[in-house]
């Protein structure tokens, strides 16, 4: 087949070279010229295990190209992914102007007789609809127009590619105006086109366990929100479940074990830590509010979700200032402290730092006058652009160092926001020679409580004895 992709992020990156591998002749394109220029050179401009040998292979066979024409996505395209950003905008909504700019320069270069647009964006209700008028507005080409919202998580995005749990279509309504000769393209018809298009699409990975499931978009596009909200509210569940632990006695981490093991419940998604991040769980979380809202409902578990979520992401910061013997409403509290973060990622194998934990820590941390030096495996410069921009001249008190050691020299604290496997066994002997002070706030649980204890290091953790 012959497939567009339009947008390079983790997501259209992914399909692009996943779908290339599957045989598929791929081209993808981005506005960004800068990232596609480093794609046509072989140098993937993101983080993602397995993905710059994928793309390599494929644009070495030649099944995988990049450009910044959407005529070369869209030329005689069987499929077209719509793979666009769609952030927050300020009131909290889902940004749709990526989407519907795409939408809109798709449909003026179609060419095909018959194209699928797949929507892998992650969208509100009716967006499908919205994206078949704008295209419908500037061509008279056949066309439908299906949500396949993407569930792919950055770290093992490769994974869940080849073995996805499900590939979600949500199918009509379809059709933008068509050839009037043609008199059996009706709606229906071009509905049922796009579903065969799509069975073919996907037919290599749901090959082993068909776990293709239609149904029409609106319904698509709700079930990606639903999921992403289900999941939050797990961890949030678990968070205010920790902040219940550190009151009462009771230890987290054997209760997350204890509740995991009830088939009902699973152990997906029940770690508490310092909150969640990332482009997709809070944005998404807020979108689903004001989709509610516009429809006249409130959802108070998702409300409840993200609002504990803000308190759980300043939660090693209040332990700070509990141990420094400070309030946060006190200008300078925590000037000469030097405070060493490790992990800055949102998660582990990956450099996205949009909206991580470790920002809001280091930001609270720079703003009452402590020196912040930290460190992470991969995502130092995708973080320093980040803290740029947040920190402007308050810059100043933060270093980015390229080792894990390195940050904790002469610090007061060591606070461990990202779980990374290579911060899983550290020497604690070592850090405790190095550090000043001796606080160790272990953000994800990884660390053994009594190993660092028998180091005269202060230990503690989200929600344990
Ligand atoms: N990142 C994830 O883990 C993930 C998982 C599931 C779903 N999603 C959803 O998928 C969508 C894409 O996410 P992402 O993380 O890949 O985004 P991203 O921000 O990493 O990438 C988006 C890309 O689209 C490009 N772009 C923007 N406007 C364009 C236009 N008009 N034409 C062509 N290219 C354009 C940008 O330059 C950028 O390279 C979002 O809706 C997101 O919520 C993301």
């Amino acid at each position: 087949m012959r497939v567009g992709v339009i947008g390079t992020g983790y997501v259209g990156l992914v399909a692009g070279a996943g779908f290339a591998d599957f045989g598929n002749d791929v081209v993808c394109i981005d506005i960004d010229e800068h990232r596609i220029a480093r794609l046509c050179r072989g140098d993937v401009p993101i983080h993602e295990p397995g993905l710059p040998e994928l793309v390599a292979a494929n644009s070495a066979a030649g099944r995988l190209r990049f450009s910044t024409h959407f005529a070369d996505a869209t030329q005689d395209a069987d499929v077209i992914l719509l793979c666009v950003g769609t952030p927050p905008s300020a009131d909290g909504r889902a940004d749709l102007s990526q989407v519907y700019a795409a939408a809109e320069a798709v449909g003026r270069t179609l060419s095909s007789e018959f194209t699928v647009l797949v929507n892998k964006s992650t969208v509100p209700v009716g967006t499908a609809e919205r994206v078949r008028d704008i295209i419908a507005s500037v061509t008279d080409k056949a066309f439908a127009v299906v949500s396949n919202p993407e569930f792919l998580k950055e770290g093992s995005a490769l994974d869940d590619f080849l073995r996805p749990d499900r590939v979600i279509v949500g199918v009509g309504p379809a059709a933008g105006p068509v050839d009037r000769a043609a008199s059996l393209s009706t709606p229906e018809l071009l509905d049922e086109r796009a579903r065969v298009v799509m069975r073919q699409l996907y037919s290599a990975v749901v090959r082993k366990n068909d776990r293709l499931l239609f149904m029409d978009a609106r319904s698509a596009e709700l079930t990606k929100y639903a999921s992403n909200a289900y999941l939050a509210m797990r961890i949030s569940f678990m968070n205010d479940v920790a902040r219940l632990c550190e009151q009462i006695g009771s230890d987290v981490e054997l209760v997350r074990r204890g509740m995991g093991m009830d088939q009902r419940i699973g152990p997906s998604f029940l770690f508490p830590g310092v909150g969640y991040g990332g482009s997709c769980f809070p944005k998404d979380t807020r979108a689903l509010l004001h989709i509610a809202e516009d429809a006249g409902l409130t959802l108070p578990l998702v409300d409840a979700t993200e609002a504990i979520n803000l308190r759980q992401k300043r939660r090693l910061f209040d332990k700070l200032l509990v141990h420094f013997g400070v309030r946060d409403d006190q200008p300078g509290a925590l000037v000469g402290k030097v405070i060493a973060v490790w992990g800055l990622a949102f998660k582990p194998e990956t450099d996205d730092v949009r909206e991580a934990p470790a920002l809001t820590l280091i930001e609270k941390l720079v703003n009452l006058g402590a020196t912040v030096r930290a460190y992470d495996p991969v995502a130092t410069e995708t973080a320093r652009q980040s803290l740029q921009s947040l920190l402007a001249e308050r810059m100043r008190q933060v270093e980015l160092v390229s080792g894990a050691y390195d940050a904790v020299r002469a610090a007061d604290a060591l606070c461990l926001c990202t779980e990374w496997r290579q911060l899983r066994q550290p020497d604690f002997r070592k850090i405790a020679r190095l550090m000043r002070g001796n606080v160790l706030l272990d953000g994800r649980n990884i660390w053994d409580p009594a190993q660092v204890r028998a180091m005269g290091l202060r230990y503690e953790g989200i929600g344990r004895r």
